[in-house]
């Protein structure tokens, strides 16, 4: 099924959402939940198909999952022990639910076979295949890609150093660390989300971390836990972004994730001259949480760029601010970020496409983009390849451009947030 969806131009945005529960957390807590010993019981989870793939695989790897009729999500693991399945695990568009489970399932006995969607089977996956693979696990994958191969069995700690910034490499590694004798230790040039190391310890792992390392000494069993999930920091991108054009918007949006690793856009709105306020900071399972408002600024959005290790920090909100980069006054340069390449999509030339169908002009590099500010667009087709986070960009795109403006593909929104378009409507003022 392939939607489409017209989007109108908006005057201003404007209201209070709450907002689904965040896919990062989502996929660790439905994931260590479905391990562990014990019934866990989560408030808020991600309503988004990638979390529901997460999910999937660790029914079918024995693990026992419900949706109580409050909207909890009730998850029953399978003790550390998690039996094969003879049919391959789907994980669906999610690369974090292939990347992770597969350092949860190296170490366990038996034969596992991994697989997804299209997108999924062109991303790379030799970044957890080597770590791995150093850990003394037997790996096979197809041309670099899924379909991948699982023959488990114990593995030895090691200390490794991940060359390109990846949380979900990351995790894999801690993950398989968790079941294997010795201390394994990660360490990263830049400090990605720290979800996994939050979840871990909320679950009764202990662990170690300094600025850029973190290391698990294994074997050690997880605990059941009840956890209410932050609202999602990538989906709100989307809203924030949308109120930050307008000037006369106000937007807030409450029980919203805070986590200073995901954060980084409240800060770069307020470099680009955006007013954010954060009320109600506290602390959920060792996860920040607030309320934040946004009020657009009378003289419109300044410039920025978003460079080094803040282009990492920001990955998935790239898309939404080189897409609202041609209504700012002086532009927005995002370099830096060539990993944007190998996401759902090309996001990189799937932006500068979509920019140029509404008559923006762009510079595309390796690397990233440069969006010249001070432009005015009009109503397009988007293709969105299939890709979430590019349709969403583009709907945000489309409020402040002339004319309509047609999404293709508006149905991937679901993989990380099947709300958004409903959301929209309500806080979108024509
Ligand atoms: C994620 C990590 C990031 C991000 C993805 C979710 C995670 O990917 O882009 O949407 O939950 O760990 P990488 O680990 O590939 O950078």
């Amino acid at each position: 099924m392939h939607t489409e969806r017209i989007i109108r131009p908006a005057k201003n945005v404007y209201g209070s959402l709450r907002l689904p529960g965040d896919k990062s957390i989502s996929h660790r807590y439905g994931m260590l939940a479905a391990f562990a010993e014990g019934t866990s019981r989560f408030a808020n989870f991600s309503t988004g198909a990638d979390c529901a793939s997460t999910l999937g695989c660790m029914e079918a790897l024995g693990a026992k999952v419900r949706r109580l009729e409050d909207g909890q999500v009730e998850v029953t693991g399978v003790g550390g022990r998690v039996t094969p399945s003879g049919a391959p695990l789907d994980c669906g568009n999610s690369g974090s639910t292939m990347r992770m489970i597969s350092g949860l399932l190296a170490p366990q006995e038996g034969r596992f076979t991994l697989v997804g969607d299209e997108s999924l089977s062109r991303r790379p996956m030799e970044r957890i295949l080597r770590p791995l693979a150093a850990m003394g696990a037997r790996l096979a994958l197809t041309e670099g890609h899924a379909p991948l191969h699982i023959e488990g069995g114990p593995l030895k700690a090691i200390d490794y150093t991940t060359p390109v910034p990846s949380a979900q490499v990351k995790t894999c590694i801690l993950l398989a660390g968790l079941q294997t004798a010795g201390t394994t230790t990660v360490r990263e040039a830049v400090r990605t989300r720290d979800h996994s190391e939050l979840a871990l310890r909320a679950f009764g792992a202990k662990l170690t971390r300094t600025l850029d390392s973190v290391s698990i000494a294994g074997p050690q069993t997880l605990r059941a836990i009840e956890a209410a999930v932050p609202g999602d920091i990538s989906s709100a991108a989307f809203f924030l972004c949308a109120a930050a054009l307008f000037p006369g918007s106000s937007l807030v949006l409450d029980a919203l994730g805070l986590n200073p690793t995901r954060a980084a856009l409240l800060d770069v709105l307020t470099a680009l001259g955006a007013r954010i306020s954060v009320l109600n900071l506290e602390e959920q399972n060792s996860e920040l949480v607030g309320t934040v408002q946004v009020t657009a600024p009378d003289e419109g959005l300044g410039t920025t760029e978003i460079s080094g290790p803040l282009a990492a920090q920001l990955i998935d909100e790239l898309p939404v601010l080189a897409a609202i980069g041609p209504y700012t006054s002086g532009g927005i340069r995002i370099r830096d970020a060539k990993e944007l390449r190998v996401k759902e999509s090309d996001r990189i030339a799937l932006v500068a496409k979509n920019l140029r169908a509404m008559g923006a002009e762009v510079t595309e590099f390796e690397d990233g983009l440069d969006v010249p500010g001070g432009q005015r667009l009009h109503g397009a087709t988007i293709d969105s390849g299939g890709d979430h986070r590019i349709a969403m960009a583009f709907s945000v795109a489309a409020l402040g451009a002339e004319g309509e403006t047609l999404i293709q593909g508006a149905d991937s929104a679901a993989i990380s947030f099947p709300e958004f378009f409903n959301l929209l409507d309500l806080v979108a003022e024509q």
